[in-house]
């Protein structure tokens, strides 16, 4: 069976968390996690990270800390329509106004042209970019439109570990970005997450939402104890926070995972060429999509997204009988998910997030294929399609 994915922590990184846990080290939040950050921003190219408990809580965290940023209580969010669910979420929970634009079928990222009128229109606050099944999703138009307009731009890059925007890597170029951890993920460290800046005010911030808003957490912990002289500084909250700590247990896993990570980008990078390579000079070459915008890729999941609907049930039906598991693209078109009932939701014509919806399905990449099965697969479309 080629399942969707495989863990990328291996026996040795067991038995090494097993031995470190012998020596009886701290549990919670502390100098592992702190090693981590360091080691991750310096990987990613940001000045700052803040691990959190996931990427869903780095979403969360992320999108209120930017609220607090710009200064607006209830911001309007722009979302593309094909994307995770905890990347809408929050603002939902938060009851702030969502409007919901098509993806460009390249990169499955946000549609350029209709968020940038939004953009202009002065209908955003905020936009968070997906960088989906690792393609880049900015453009450009989208960083620029942004910048001029004073949109903040934050992206989620959950899926998109190491993945480039020209010579950049994704997670570097807006105010604020998220990672996740999460098996199946690039790498993991069970469940975890990051956010990643390059403002130290802002990190301030992210630290003190992830535990409680206690003053004690930021960097300018005696400034803020100054001016409240009247609390006890050891329990000063300076501003509304959660807890989205990590253990010490995900940051030790995290440093090991991280030094294997741009080895296993290649091998999922090799295999998604190949598998492009090959389906665009096959016999079924018009029947799924192979146009991605793969610069810069650091790809998630062989994405196949059919002509029309008979051929995506065929598709299904053939991946079945190969014994490939396979899954729509992310969560479709969101859109139509009913999560979005009886919120604050606007969603603009989105007829390329309709096709990958009813159309489009993935599989797994990730060290556990090899380049033979990725021949095997697209061998087993090429002889399916044809009957
Ligand atoms: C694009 C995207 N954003 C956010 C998340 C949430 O990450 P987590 O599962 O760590 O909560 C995911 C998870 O798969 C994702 O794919």
């Amino acid at each position: 069976m080629w399942h969707l994915a495989s863990d990328t922590l291996a026996a040795s990184d067991i038995d090494a968390l097993a031995d470190w846990l012998r020596t009886h080290p701290r549990l919670t939040q502390g100098e592992q996690v702190r090693a981590f950050e360091r080691q991750w921003s310096s990987w990613l190219g940001s000045a700052e990270s803040v691990m959190v408990s996931n990427g869903s809580t780095a979403n969360f965290a992320l999108l209120a800390c930017t609220a607090r940023r710009i200064g607006k209580r209830h911001p309007r969010v722009g979302v593309a329509a094909v994307t995770w669910s905890t990347n809408v979420t929050p603002a939902l929970l938060m009851g702030w106004p969502v409007t919901v634009f098509d993806v460009d079928p390249r990169t499955l990222g946000v549609d350029a042209e209709q968020v940038c009128s939004a953009m202009r229109n002065g209908d955003l606050d905020i936009l968070f970019v997906t960088h989906l099944l690792g393609l880049n999703a900015l453009s450009p138009a989208i960083v620029e439109t942004a910048a001029a307009t004073g949109v903040a731009l934050v992206e989620d890059c959950c899926e998109a570990h190491g993945a480039r925007y020209g010579a950049r890597r994704v997670g570097t170029v807006g105010l604020g970005s998220t990672f996740s951890f999460y098996f199946g993920h690039h790498m993991s460290t069970i469940e975890g997450g990051m956010i990643c800046t390059d403002d130290p005010a802002f990190a301030d911030d992210l630290r003190l939402m992830r535990a409680h808003g206690l003053a004690r957490e930021s960097h300018d912990f005696d400034a803020l104890a100054a001016q409240h002289p009247e609390i006890d500084r050891r329990f000063l909250f300076v501003m509304p926070g959660l807890n989205f700590r990590s253990t010490e247990l995900n940051a030790f896993l995290g440093k090991r995972q991280l030094a294997q990570l741009d080895e296993r980008i290649g091998v999922r990078n090799r295999n998604m060429s190949t598998f492009l390579d090959r389906v665009r000079n096959s016999p079924v070459a018009g029947a799924i999509r192979t146009d991605y915008a793969t610069e810069g890729m650091s790809s998630f999941a062989l994405p196949l997204v059919s002509r029309d609907a008979a051929t995506h049930r065929r598709v299904r039906e053939i991946v079945d009988q190969l014994g490939v598991e396979s899954r729509p693209v992310v969560a479709g078109n969101l859109a139509h998910q009913p999560m979005l009932a009886g919120y604050d939701v606007t969603v603009r014509p989105t007829p390329v997030a309709d096709h990958v919806h009813t159309c489009g399905l993935y599989v797994g990449n990730g060290h556990h294929v090899g380049e033979p099965m990725v021949h095997q697969l697209v061998d087993g479309l090429v002889a399916g399609l044809a009957t």
